[in-house]
C-alpha cells in the first residue's frame, strides 16, 4: 500500500515517521501501539499504512479529543472552529480505517482503558505544555510494558515557555533521563527533534516520575473530596432526588 500521509492537505506536523517505522520493524508478535494526538490523522495514516504493509498483528489506537490543544497557539483552523475535526480525521484515515482504533477522549481518561504493562509503543503528541506532557507521562508510563518504547514529538522548550516537552520529559524520568535518545525529525521536518526512551525494569517511578505520579494521585483525591463536599453542600431537595 502506498503511503499517502504527505498528500493530505494542511501543515505537516508529523515528524515521527522514522520512530513509527522502527517500532513496526521491531515487532515479532501481537503488539499494542498508541498515539496521543492525531489531529487530522497524518501520523495515524502513516502508521496505518506501515502496519498494513508489515502484515503484523499490531493493534493501533489513536487518542484525541479532536477539540484542539488548550493553552497552545497554532491551532487556528477552520475544521476545528467548525466542529468538523473528527469528521476530517475519519475521512483521511478511511483507506486504513481497519488498522486504527480511534479513542475520542482526553488522553488521561483514555489511559484508564488500558491495563498496566499492556502497551508496547506510546507516542506523545497531544499537549506540548509542561503540565500536559507531565500529565500524559504520569497516566501512561504504568501502561507501557518493560522494554516498551515511549517517544514523542517536539523536543523543545520554545515559544516563551509554552512548549515544555523537554523539561517535562527530563523532570519525569529524573535520573533515568540520560536514557532519552533525541533524534532528528523525519522528512520534511528534520529540525523538529523527536525523543524516545525504552522503559527499563529498574525505572520504577522514582524522582521526577514519582513526583508526577504522586501529583496525579493528589489531584484525583482532591477532585473526589471536592465532589463529596459539593454533594454535602447541595440543597436537601437535590440530595433527595439523587
Ligand atoms: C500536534 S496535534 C497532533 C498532530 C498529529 N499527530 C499529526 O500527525 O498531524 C495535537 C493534537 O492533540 C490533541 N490534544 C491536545 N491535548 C489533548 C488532550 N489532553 N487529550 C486528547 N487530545 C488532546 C489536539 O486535539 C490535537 O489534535
Amino acid at each position: 500500500m502506498r503511503h499517502y500521509w504527505l498528500d493530505l492537505p494542511g501543515p505537516v506536523w508529523f515528524s515521527g515517521a522514522d520512530i513509527y517505522s522502527t517500532f513496526v520493524a521491531s515487532v515479532h508478535g501481537p503488539a499494542i501501539a498508541v498515539e496521543l494526538g492525531a489531529w487530522k490523522g497524518r501520523s495515524t495514516c502513516f502508521m496505518g499504512v506501515e502496519i498494513a504493509n508489515s502484515g503484523k498483528p499490531i493493534e493501533f489506537f489513536a487518542v484525541d479529543t479532536w477539540g484542539g490543544s488548550p493553552g497552545e497557539t497554532g491551532y487556528e483552523d477552520a475544521d476545528l472552529a467548525g466542529g468538523r475535526l473528527f469528521d476530517v480525521f475519519q475521512a483521511n484515515i478511511a483507506p486504513v480505517a481497519n488498522r486504527v482504533k480511534p479513542i475520542r477522549a482526553d488522553t488521561v481518561e483514555a489511559a484508564a482503558r488500558f491495563a498496566d504493562g499492556s502497551v508496547d509503543f506510546l507516542y506523545i503528541d497531544a499537549s506540548h505544555t509542561y503540565r500536559g506532557v507531565m500529565r500524559d507521562l504520569a497516566a501512561w508510563f504504568p501502561k507501557v510494558r518493560e522494554g516498551g518504547t515511549i517517544a514523542g514529538d517536539d523536543w523543545c522548550n520554545e515559544q516563551g515557555g509554552e512548549l515544555g516537552v523537554r523539561h517535562a520529559v527530563i523532570d519525569f524520568f529524573g535520573r533515568y533521563a540520560k536514557h532519552v535518545v533525541v533524534l532528528p525529525g523525519s522528512q520534511p521536518n528534520p529540525d523538529w527533534l523527536q525523543w524516545s526512551i525504552v522503559k527499563l525494569p529498574e525505572m520504577q517511578p522514582t524522582g521526577g516520575a514519582a513526583r508526577a505520579c504522586r501529583g496525579l494521585a493528589r489531584l484525583i483525591v482532591r477532585t473526589a473530596r471536592r465532589c463529596v463536599r459539593r454533594l454535602r453542600q447541595a440543597p436537601p431537595e437535590v440530595q433527595a432526588s439523587q
